[in-house]
């Protein structure tokens, strides 16, 4: 009798361990794609998944819909690198991977494990959207997963593999989730298809140029990170997972580190360009500072006028905003407002400390920008700097003006400790621009304006383009030679650590969106 039983649930097992049945798991290979439980073995620990609601099925009324074990996806739980985690992965095998009324059931459950328990939640999109069959019950079923994504988001990391087609409104789930990552040539994320733009637009279009990793980490920024393949993508989860900590209520983790925290590097005295107009790399900066020039960037092909991402300083981890003079010199512009500040949140909510090294001239002009909304965008920037209470440490490096010089972590947006170069310039307007202001009537009857401008430019440097008024102010607490500039940060992180600072209570505020 138990022999029978035992029997049973090995038989249930193996059918339900077989998806939408071995001819469509050969065309998921065929395609080069792993299945998706392939995909979880892959990225967890070896041997830690347990599988939940194997044996769910779907519900619907409609006769004609085929009835597979586990439906649209498998979720469940295990580990990586030994760190608990809660996954879910579409199985593409059953039904395209379509979410159905108990598909959507499943992954709800695994959100709320996730949120209970406090640790990181993954999800792998390989979906081929709302299934048709279950009409309003599939529309609801994302409801209830952007419900849970909501209360999940701040509370602990939200990770999306996009491995496959992502159609539709399904896309806005990953939309909501702190990190998205996306297989080169295999995931696809679009809200209208190539078909409805050509009958709505026609415009001739394929489905990676619309919707492809490349468009969605260059153009849209909805892809964080772009891997070449699904191993490739699995190995940038566990990085990423590195650097963050379970949940809002933790610290991340500190690990030793062999990098000397007193390491000083005199290359960087001489790394700015003699012409404050000459570009140089901001991230030749980032990895002399940070243990083991590890950086972790992301959004590293998205406003690539900023810089951000992850990495350790004497072995805490940080969130690095710089400004990236390679790039519009620097300047700060629309999307890279928005990808500063969700990042800044990012850090603040998981309890990164934010470190900033500043070069900008100011915010990008022109008619473009000013009509797209750079005041509503880049308002976000100085607000996530304002919200965030993590320890902050701001370093100028080289141009800090006008209003970006506010923006970009500055001492009454409450950052913590503000360092500067001896390079930094620090003031309202750049020489130039300032000089044909202050100096206008007296240009307008020069002879010889361009020389006269020169000298004002140069006398207006001297007097005003250094860290020293700053430094008189109070508006920077130290101004540091740059060799020095890892081990004056780590001391600074040091001392921040058990920095304790509040906000008022409110429900939540209203950032410009
Ligand atoms: C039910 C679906 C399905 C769906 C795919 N399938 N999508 N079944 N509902 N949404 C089924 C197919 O019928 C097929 O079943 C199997 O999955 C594999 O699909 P193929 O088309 O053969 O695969 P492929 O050629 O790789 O194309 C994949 C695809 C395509 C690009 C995803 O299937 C597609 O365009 N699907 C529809 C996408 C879509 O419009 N979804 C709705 C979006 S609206 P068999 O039995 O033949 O193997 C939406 C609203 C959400 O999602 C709103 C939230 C707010």
């Amino acid at each position: 009798m138990h022999e029978e039983k035992i029997k049973r649930l090995a038989s249930m097992k193996k059918s339900a361990e077989s998806g939408g049945g071995q001819e469509r798991i050969e065309a998921q290979h065929s395609k080069g794609k792993l299945t998706a439980r392939e995909r979880i073995a892959l990225l967890l620990d070896e041997g830690s998944f347990v599988e939940l609601d194997k044996y769910i099925t779907h519900r619907s009324d409609d006769p004609t819909l085929p009835k597979f074990y586990g439906d649209g996806a498998v979720t469940g739980f295990g580990t990586i690198n030994g760190r608990q985690v809660f996954i879910f992965s579409f199985d593409f095998t059953v039904l395209g991977g379509s979410l159905g009324e108990m598909t959507s059931k499943k992954i709800a459950k695994t959100m709320d494990h996730a949120i209970k328990v406090g640790c990181p939640i993954i999800g792998i999109i390989d979906s081929g959207g709302a299934r048709i069959q279950e009409g309003v019950m599939s529309l609801d079923g994302y409801g209830e997963i952007f419900f849970h994504n909501t209360m999940a988001s701040g509370v602990i990391p939200q990770i999306t593999a996009s491995i496959g087609p992502c159609a539709g409104g399904a896309v806005y789930s990953p939309a909501m989730t702190d990190f998205v990552v996306m297989v080169e040539n295999v995931g696809q994320m679009f809200v209208t298809g190539p078909e409805v733009v050509k009958e709505v637009l026609s415009q001739e279009v394929s489905f990676e140029e619309l919707g492809g990793a490349r468009a969605h980490a260059t153009k849209s920024g909805v892809a964080h990170f772009i891997a070449n393949n699904e191993y490739d993508c699995f190995d940038k989860i566990k990085k990423l997972l590195s650097f963050i900590p379970h949940n809002n209520a933790e610290e991340p983790a500190i690990v030793e580190t062999n990098d000397d925290p007193n390491r000083i590097d005199p290359k960087l005295i001489n790394i700015l360009p003699e012409n404050p107009y000459q570009q140089y790399d901001m991230k030749e900066i980032i990895k002399s500072i940070v243990d083991n020039g590890d950086f972790f960037e992301v959004h590293e092909l998205f406003a690539e006028n900023i810089v951000v991402g992850f990495a350790r300083m004497g072995g805490r981890s940080i969130g690095i905003i710089a400004n990236q003079p390679m790039y519009l010199a620097g300047a700060l512009d629309i999307n890279s407002s928005n990808k500063a500040a969700r990042f800044i949140r990012f850090c603040d909510a998981f309890n990164i400390s934010i470190v900033t090294l500043v070069d900008t001239p100011g915010y990008l002009p022109g008619t473009d920008q000013e009509h797209n909304g750079i005041i509503r965008h880049g308002s976000k920037l100085l607000f996530a700097y304002c919200e965030a209470t993590v320890p902050k440490v701001t370093c100028i490096i080289g141009k800090a003006y006008g209003g970006a010089y506010i923006a970009m972590g500055s001492k009454n947006l409450r950052a913590d400790i503000n360092y500067a170069w001896p390079n930094a310039e620090i003031a309202v307007l750049g020489p130039e621009a300032a000089i044909t202001i202050i100096h206008r009537r007296e240009l307008k009857n020069t002879p010889n304006a361009v020389d006269t401008k020169k000298k004002l430019a140069k006398e207006f440097r001297d007097k005003f383009a250094n860290p020293y008024i700053a430094a008189e102010k109070g508006v920077i607490d130290v101004v540091i030679d740059p060799m020095e500039t890892r081990p004056m940060i780590i001391q600074a992180l040091n001392a921040l650590a058990n920095k304790k600072e509040s906000r008022p209570w409110k429900k939540h505020g209203n950032i410009n969106l």
